[in-house]
């Protein structure tokens, strides 16, 4: 039997801002698997991130609990990465010097260093441009820069918050594609944040949908469909039309200017 690697058990999360208070999650739970990729998908402000980021342990939780691989969370840890949509690199150091960031401090002899920065640079194959800098890539290269920055670090678990957000459409596919790829080679356990149906159908082996104000997870869909799907099918589109109906159905409350 597979085991959870992420626990989320009835976590309540307010801000308070002065006098107001904001209720953006209420009574979330959900367990992930290892070796699942699960799609946290709602509209804008329904706190998708905040609970991301208290998987990763940035972000505290006021009630319930967060658990990775058994442990409640505390702080960061190296076993557990998170990608943003905004790609952090450094801007003097090249790609190899900027994987290699996220080993340091580590203690792993240079040759093993070097082995694990060069194995992650070729599976999201950018073997051919270790002494570029980041302004000389685009930015579908930058975002592979990011990620093989956290493969090198051999996590067990990757968060993603919208990480290709950012990108035009067809470098969005693209990394897509690389992400199951890699995925289906190291078997890492994926959370992923998004607001795009598409996304979130095309990757994930199930999808939590969230509504809004306070955020709480109203469904568990698995998507039964092979690897990889076609964006284009007819079962592709069933669970689109799913999806949309179930954010209807949740008649969750939603400001003018937020879409999907
Ligand atoms: N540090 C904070 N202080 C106050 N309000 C916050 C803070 N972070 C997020 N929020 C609010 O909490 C809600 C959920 O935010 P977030 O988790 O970023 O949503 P999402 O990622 O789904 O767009 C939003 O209404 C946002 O404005
Ligand atoms: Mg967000």
């Amino acid at each position: 039997m597979l085991t959870d690697v992420i626990e989320v058990t009835d976590v309540e999360k307010k801000y308070v801002n002065g006098k107001e208070s904001l209720h953006v999650l209420d009574q979330v739970s959900y367990q992930v698997k290892k070796g699942e990729i699960v799609t946290l998908l709602g509209k804008s402000g329904c706190g998708k991130s905040t609970i991301l980021n208290m998987v990763a342990g940035f972000e505290k939780a006021d009630g319930g609990s967060v658990m990775l691989d058994g442990h409640e969370v505390k702080r960061p840890s190296r076993k557990c990465i998170m990608l943003f949509q905004q790609i952090n690199l450094l801007p003097w150091r090249t790609v190899i010097k900027n994987v290699e960031l996220g080993l340091d401090g580590e203690k792993i002899p240079r040759v093993e260093k070097k082995k694990r920065i060069m194995d992650a640079l070729k599976l999201v194959g950018l073997e051919n441009v270790l002494h570029q800098f980041p302004h000389e890539l685009s930015g579908g290269m930058q975002q592979r820069v990011a990620i093989a920055r956290a493969l090198a670090m051999q996590p067990d678990v990757i968060l993603m918050d919208e990480p290709f957000a950012a990108l035009d459409t067809f470098n969005r596919y693209l990394l897509q594609d690389e992400l199951l790829r890699i995925q289906e080679k190291l078997k890492t356990t994926i959370l992923l944040v998004t607001h795009d149906i598409d996304e979130a159908v095309y990757l994930s082996d199930r999808i939590l949908i969230m509504s809004s104000h306070p955020g709480r997870i109203f469904k568990d869909m698995p998507i039964k469909l092979a690897k990889p799907r076609d964006r284009a099918g007819e079962d592709f589109h069933h669970y689109r039309k799913r999806i949309l109906e179930e954010f209807e159905l949740s008649g969750s409350h939603q400001e003018p200017e937020y879409i999907i």
